[in-house]
């Protein structure tokens, strides 16, 4: 059904991996609680993922009653590929609904493609597109369209990231001069299906987390980077794939700043999970400097479990409440708190607006309207779109190109024609 005034919206995810089953599915079934959502899909390469999620102990508990439509169908052999089916299910949607790209980083243009194409708004989760140029056109093709790319840095979202944000656009800290930003993720990702895809010819640490504290400088700043250098440390994956798994970077910023970026695979699984992350930042001021200083390690809640339910089998671990988390509520089940619930519900939420916005208008006023309100979510800056973050797709590129060139500083041109050289 295209949405109505005062309507819910339907949805259809492709990819039922991780990130579908740590953040998207339960964060759509709370919206669908909410009357954002209506009817809900799932579109995965093959039938085993979309069981685990049908079959998830966590979400019968949490969303009682609640379910959706898997494809291809729970019943189709485990081993059978259905790699094209996601185009004929995105189809089907009514104009003004929306996608959810939950693939594999190489597969994201062609979806997003795919989905505008049939005039259906997009939630992507990062990075967009690994190349720039793609990123133009999919910008493109939204404004034509008059539909909404949100790109899901949920980091964005995090409180103190907007604190952050209003208190440097106050001028509260000063001038952003250096910094360091730091994600490791845990050692045990290196036994998972990462040691197939995370090898040295498709990514590393810094392009693939790294981004996050990259994005949250431009965020909060407002500053663009103009120069990246990023070196990395090899290792084998338990299978014998050689990987970078460890990175170090340094990003240089249009006023001379400079950001310290570390990353890796190596957080240990017996340490407090799950895994190590912070941002330092610091500004100068007339007469006298600024500080940012998040810890996004600690943040001040540790729990010694009985058994070892923690990240990597630990049992004492530092536990977030501010990402996600299932909380006791007023209603059924739980419901999901956090900055990544708050992330997939403001890019939910905003195309739901624009439908409402719009609905009863002449299709020419309707598209016109829809532009507009894309021109203020872009100049917003808090969602990102592919207007306002393809800085992004610009410092993959540099540091992808860097990386292979051990660590050569790769220059990033700002202009019509923005690129890397
Ligand atoms: N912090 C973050 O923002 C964050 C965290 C984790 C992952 N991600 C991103 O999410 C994306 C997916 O990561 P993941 O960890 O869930 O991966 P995953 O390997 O666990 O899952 C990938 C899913 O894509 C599906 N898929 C592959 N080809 C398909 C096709 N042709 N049609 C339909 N489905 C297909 C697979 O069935 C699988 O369910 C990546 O782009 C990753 O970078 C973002």
């Amino acid at each position: 059904m295209t949405p109505q005034s005062g309507s819910s919206l339907d949805v259809t995810i492709v990819g039922g991996g991780m990130i579908t089953n740590d953040l998207l599915l339960p964060s759509l079934y709370q919206l669908q609680r909410t009357g954002v959502v209506r009817k809900l899909d799932i579109c995965a390469l093959d039938s085993p993922p979309l069981k685990a999620l049908a079959e998830s102990g966590d979400f019968k508990e949490a969303f009682p009653g609640q379910d959706f439509t898997p494809h291809p169908s729970l019943g189709e052999p485990a081993e059978r590929k259905f790699p094209e089916l996601y185009k004929e299910v995105v189809a089907a949607l009514a104009p003004g609904n929306m996608v959810v790209v939950a693939m594999p980083d190489h597969l994201h243009n062609e979806v997003v493609r795919h989905a505008l194409h049939c005039d259906q708004n997009v939630l992507c989760v990062k990075p967009l597109v690994l190349k720039h140029e793609q990123a133009v056109e999919i910008e493109k093709l939204a404004a034509d369209k008059g539909r909404l790319v949100g790109i899901e840095y949920h980091k964005r979202f995090d409180r103190r990231s907007l604190v952050a944000r209003r208190s440097y656009g106050l001028g509260q800290f000063g001038a952003f001069v250096m910094g360091e930003a730091k994600l490791i993720e845990p050692y045990y990702y290196r036994h998972s299906n990462f040691q197939n895809w995370f090898t040295c010819n498709n990514t590393d640490p810094f392009t693939y987390i790294g981004c996050h504290y990259v994005d949250l400088v431009y965020f909060i700043t407002g500053l663009k980077p103009v120069e990246v250098s990023v070196q990395g440390v090899k290792g084998k994956f338990p299978n014998g794939n050689e990987a970078y798994l460890w990175s170090h970077g340094r990003v240089t910023w249009e006023n001379g700043a400079l950001l310290s970026v570390v990353n890796g695979l190596g957080y240990p699984d017996a340490a407090a999970g799950s895994n190590d992350q912070g941002l330092i930042m610091y500004c100068e001021g007339q007469g006298q400097t600024g500080l940012i200083f998040h810890d996004d390690h600690n943040r001040g809640v540790a729990y010694s479990y009985l058994e070892g339910i923690g990240p990597g089998g630990s049992k004492y671990n530092y536990v977030s409440p501010d990402f996600f988390r299932f909380v006791p509520w007023e209603g059924p089940g739980y419901k999901p708190i956090g900055y990544g619930y708050e992330s997939v519900a403001g890019i939910t939420e905003s195309v739901q607006r624009m439908a409402e916005e719009t609905a009863g208008l002449a299709p020419e006023a309707a598209l016109e309207r829809r532009r507009q309100f894309l021109r203020e979510v872009d100049a917003r800056g808090l969602i990102a779109t592919p207007a306002n973050s393809s800085i992004n797709e610009l410092v993959v590129e540099a540091a992808r190109k860097s990386i292979t060139q051990g660590a050569a500083p790769v220059r990033i041109v700002y202009g019509e024609h923005s690129h890397v050289e």
